[in-house]
């Protein structure tokens, strides 16, 4: 069975440690089919939602990705505000700026989150969605994030703990060794347990925390589990013992859960909403 993802080899990590996998061409277009499912749509919708903004607000989104994210808060803020992006990745940064062409009160730059090109206090909230997961020195990140936030702004970062992960299977120890190898794809599979004391460490108050299950009680190919299971299936061969052979009976079991209509998926995001003290 063919997969559908990145390479997901060979790559140099951004942040202070290595994160092995590759954001480029192929995978931008991987993740833009997959944020354009109705999973994702929704998590979209609720981050927005969470944001509250207003007409004139300037935002900075960290690891913009597609530019999916950074094109709704442009909508939001109107051409009296301001969106600004960093990503380490030049082809999520072209399908960005591609994305927002006609938005010329947005700018995205080539830049790692440790390591912002903005002045302090520059922004009236930051949010990061999937991307500080993969950040090696999180706490560098969220001093930057607090650096560039003018006080009383904040903060939105959403990622996933790989711990949550229900997905139905007809042999536990593969399935166990194929998540396994996928954690390789972050720098902190399990960060949202975390997060909490990382952000109060670095000087933000926790305002709330939500919930964002990604939740496919069936298959279907345009769902966010088809997605990632077509870029689990081209990561893992060859990472932490799993053949190619190996991965592709793992990928084949899953889809034939679903033909049987036996299929069941439940991943959780969490979104934290922090604040810099006034
Ligand atoms: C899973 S995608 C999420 C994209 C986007 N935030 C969204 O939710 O649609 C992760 C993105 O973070 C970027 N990224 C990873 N490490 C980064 C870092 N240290 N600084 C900035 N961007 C980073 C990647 O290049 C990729 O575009």
């Amino acid at each position: 069975m063919a997969a559908s993802g990145g390479s997901g080899r060979g790559a140099v990590g951004p942040g202070a440690g290595p994160a092995p996998i590759e954001f480029d061409e192929e995978l931008a277009r991987h993740l833009e089919r997959m944020y354009l499912t109705p999973d994702v749509v929704a998590q979209r919708a609720r981050v927005l939602q969470a944001m509250e903004l207003r007409s004139g607000d300037r935002v900075l989104d960290i690891g913009v990705g597609p530019g999916l994210l950074a094109h709704d808060l442009a909508c939001c803020v109107g051409p009296d505000g301001r969106v600004a992006g960093v990503d380490t990745s030049p082809a999520m940064l072209a399908m960005t700026r591609d994305r927002c062409a006609e938005q010329d009160w947005t700018d995205f730059q080539l830049a790692d989150a440790t390591e912002l090109p903005f002045e302090d206090e520059g922004f009236d909230a930051v949010v990061s969605t999937q991307v500080y997961e993969y950040v090696g020195d999180v706490d560098a990140a969220l001093a930057e994030a607090w650096r560039v936030l003018r006080p009383a702004g904040r903060l939105f970062v959403l990622d996933t703990d790989w711990d949550s992960i229900v997905w139905r299977n007809r042999d536990r120890a593969r399935m166990e060794r194929v998540l396994r190898a996928w954690d390789e794809h972050l720098a902190h599979p399990h960060l949202p347990a975390v997060l909490g004391g990382r952000l109060r460490e670095a000087g933000f108050q926790i305002e709330r925390r939500e919930i964002i299950p990604m939740f496919n009680p069936e298959f279907h190919p345009h769902s966010y589990s088809a997605g990632i299971l077509g870029a689990i299936h081209a990561f893992v061969p060859g990472r932490g013992g799993v053949t190619q052979e190996e991965a592709d009976a793992w990928a084949l079991d899953l889809r034939e859960l679903g033909e049987a209509g036996d299929y069941f998926f439940s991943l959780n995001r969490y979104l934290f909403v922090a604040v810099r003290p006034a």
